[in-house]
């Protein structure tokens, strides 16, 4: 038996050849496990009526680390369609399996990591003083809570008369909303927790002292939403105070936020926000670093230290049935080394990053985004390395 044991759940579409590649690469980098596969996706919705299968959550409680490729989904009733013709008429409503995963085991700290490499064709550039081209080096890192706020799923359309009456409680519902019949009325709620709210801002904090960041900034919207957003800059500045005196902290609206990116995002290191912000913040810098092909996450819970680390790129069914993947797999193959970090196999992770900084930085072998190429069937004849080739090339560059 090898040291560590790893769930994969390849998942649906690209998933399925990201994650194939990327184990290639952890094996060849000297990555000793046992790899467990576990079903999650569209095809146990259709035929089990459950993307997320017991089996898999009783893998994962007992393994406690996961590899997850990418599923698909699809809307409410597009879904129910799809459902095998035994299941139909049962009342099964179909829900994100990733989502799921989350609140499952309370995988609230995610990690977004955004870092550019050099020599990377998709790198952000700026026009700089006497027509210069200037290539910001990004180094940001993104702490999202990840269970809470608006994707916490309290929400209604139509609410029970017992949420209405308790809205009419408050002097701005009643006076701003209190006309419209309940029946137009849809509400999402944003909960924040004291408890949630502290995990992910001494996560940020913990990891900027310990990587040796020199601020946190806060990015959210005290100013208009003042209970949930004021609640967390509040802590944050506590807990700041009390444990992290030597760090900045920063605040910043997630709207100006997204301005400042484009603008100077070599000033910024860690950025912790709630759910929905820091979901946009985070696709925000992975644009400027090369988009989806580049882009990994990890998320898990401190307290069981249950992990799943995966690209933030979704299946891409279009490409998935073509003969030749042609997919980047570094988002897959960079959430693998999150993973490496997490249970101490820094030097394995470190090999690995270097062997892709000096695949991207040669700019020999690319793959079709890097190019620039719509991503069609025949961009590989066209000279873009397919995803087995792009991995080919990283394992070559792996040094001992
Ligand atoms: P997507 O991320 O699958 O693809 C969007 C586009 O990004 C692709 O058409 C492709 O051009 C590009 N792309 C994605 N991954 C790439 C890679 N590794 N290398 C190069 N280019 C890449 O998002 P889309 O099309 O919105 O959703 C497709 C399905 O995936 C949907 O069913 C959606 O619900 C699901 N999804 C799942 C996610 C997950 O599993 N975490 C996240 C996002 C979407
Ligand atoms: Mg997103």
């Amino acid at each position: 038996m090898s040291k560590h044991t790893i769930v994969t759940m390849p998942g649906d579409g690209i998933g399925k050849n990201v994650l194939e590649q990327t184990i290639r690469v952890l094996t060849a980098a000297g990555f000793e496990a046992d790899y467990v596969h576990a079903d999650i996706g569209w095809e146990f919705w259709r035929n089990e009526g459950n993307p997320l299968p017991q089996r898999t959550l009783d893998l994962i409680e007992k393994h406690k680390i996961a590899l997850f490729g990418a599923i698909t989904s699809k809307p409410k009733d597009a879904a129910t369609e799809e459902l095998s013709p035994e299941l139909q008429g049962k009342g099964l409503v179909y829900s994100s399996p990733i989502v799921g995963l989350r609140q499952h085991f309370g995988l609230d700290i995610c990690m977004r990591p955004c870092h550019s490499y050099k020599g990377n064709p998709l790198n952000f550039i700026r026009r700089g003083p006497n027509d210069t081209i200037e290539e910001p080096e990004v180094d940001v890192i993104i702490f999202r809570q990840n269970t809470e706020g608006l994707y916490g799923g309290v929400e209604w359309s139509d609410p029970p008369a017992q949420v209405y009456e308790s809205l009419m409680t408050h002097p701005k519902f009643k006076k701003n909303f209190g006309n419209t019949p309940k029946e137009e009325l849809s509400v999402s709620t944003r909960i924040f927790t004291k408890k949630a709210t502290e995990r992910i801002l001494r996560a940020a904090f913990e990891h900027a002292k310990k990587y040796g960041y020199k601020s946190v900034t806060v990015c959210e919207k005290p100013n208009v939403i003042r209970e949930t957003s004021g609640m967390m800059y509040k802590m944050a500045l506590e807990i700041q105070k009390k444990d992290f005196p030597q760090i900045a902290i920063w605040n910043t609206n997630i709207d100006a936020q997204m301005m400042w990116l484009t603008k100077n995002p070599e000033n910024y290191g860690v950025i912790v926000a709630g759910n929905m912000f820091g979901d946009i913040v985070s696709d925000g810098f992975a644009g400027l670093i090369g988009g989806l092909g580049f882009a990994c996450s990890a998320q898990f819970n401190p307290k069981t230290g249950i992990g799943v680390f995966e690209p933030t790129h979704g299946s891409a069914p279009k490409y998935a049935d073509y003969q030749v993947s042609i997919v980047n797999p570094i988002a897959m193959i960079e959430s693998a080394c999150m993973m490496l970090d997490f249970i101490d196999e820094n030097f394995i992770a470190k090999k690995i990053r270097k062997a892709v900084a000096t695949i991207i930085s040669e700019g020999k072998v690319r793959t079709y985004d890097m190019m620039k190429m719509t991503g069609r069937e025949d961009v590989v004849q066209k000279g873009a390395a397919s995803t087995i080739q792009m991995t080919d090339a990283i394992i070559a560059k792996l040094e001992n």
